[in-house]
């Protein structure tokens, strides 16, 4: 019921050429385009070559990241509005580099997804606990925190038209995948959070995982029930691994 969902991020990566030549290959590829959705990433400077590239393809296009105002004196910042006019569909918020290396808060983070979606953009919203966080027996509360901060005082339906992503952060181009069970423990625990308020929207989010996924390891993820699909940040930038992991989508959606 729920239509799975991949995504490349493709951080601080990719020059023009490249940048279009992946996009074609990714927008022709041969898929059931049916029973998938996709989406390319980029950095900001690259989103209107991917979306002229893209065209009218199945495969939309969205922002890795956004200021929470719609304008003004931020230098080096990009606004929802913009990214609206350059057709964007998604706008990642709150992925764990940019609050590991930028400091990004859960309040900042909640603020720029209420201004992608004021915008009409539709945020994925980044959650997941460090390694050392995991070990300290703190992963549920961490990501529990994160998805609260969101959800607030529960009075709005936040979540409806949003993404949520868990990205475990020491799975994160390490190499190291979540294994299956654990990742579906977490993505089932973040659905039961937006259900507590919320049980229609709750059913229907779509919860990618994140982690050094690859062509080989998304079956067995998106076999499980809370895996709607991935966030994809290495895998990505190849365009077989990347179209691997949309067949497999694909299959899971069969
Ligand atoms: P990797 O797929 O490279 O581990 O990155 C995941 C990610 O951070 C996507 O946002």
């Amino acid at each position: 019921m729920r239509q799975p969902l991949v995504v490349g991020n493709w951080k601080m990566n990719g020059r023009v050429g490249e940048a279009e030549e992946l996009a074609e290959a990714i927008a022709e590829a041969e898929l059931d385009w049916d029973h998938v959705g996709a989406g390319i990433c980029p950095p900001f400077p690259l989103i209107d070559r991917v979306a002229g590239t893209v065209g009218d393809s199945p495969v939309a296009w969205g922002a890795q990241n956004m200021h929470a105002e719609d304008g003004g004196a931020f230098t080096g910042e990009v606004h929802g509005p913009l990214l609206r006019d350059l057709g964007c569909t998604y706008v990642i918020v709150g992925h764990s580099e940019r609050r590991e290396h930028f400091g990004e808060t859960n309040q900042q983070v909640a603020a720029k997804f209420f201004a992608a979606k004021r915008n009409g953009l539709v945020p994925i919203v980044c959650v997941g606990e460090t390694e050392a966080e995991r070990d300290a027996g703190r992963a549920e509360a961490v990501v529990r925190d994160q998805v609260q901060a969101v959800l607030g005082d529960g009075k709005e339906d936040v979540f409806r038209d949003a993404v949520i992503a868990y990205e475990p952060v020491w799975a994160i181009g390490t190499g190291r995948t979540a294994t299956p069970e654990q990742a579906q423990e977490m993505h089932a625990l973040i659905r039961d959070l937006v259900k507590a308020g919320y049980p229609v929207t709750g059913q229907s989010l779509k919860i990618l995982y994140g982690g050094s996924m690859k062509a080989a390891s998304a079956p067995e993820l998106m076999a499980q029930d809370d895996i709607d699909g991935g966030l994809i940040g290495g895998a990505s930038l190849k365009a077989d691994e990347f179209i691997g992991i949309l067949r497999a989508a694909v299959a899971s959606d069969l």
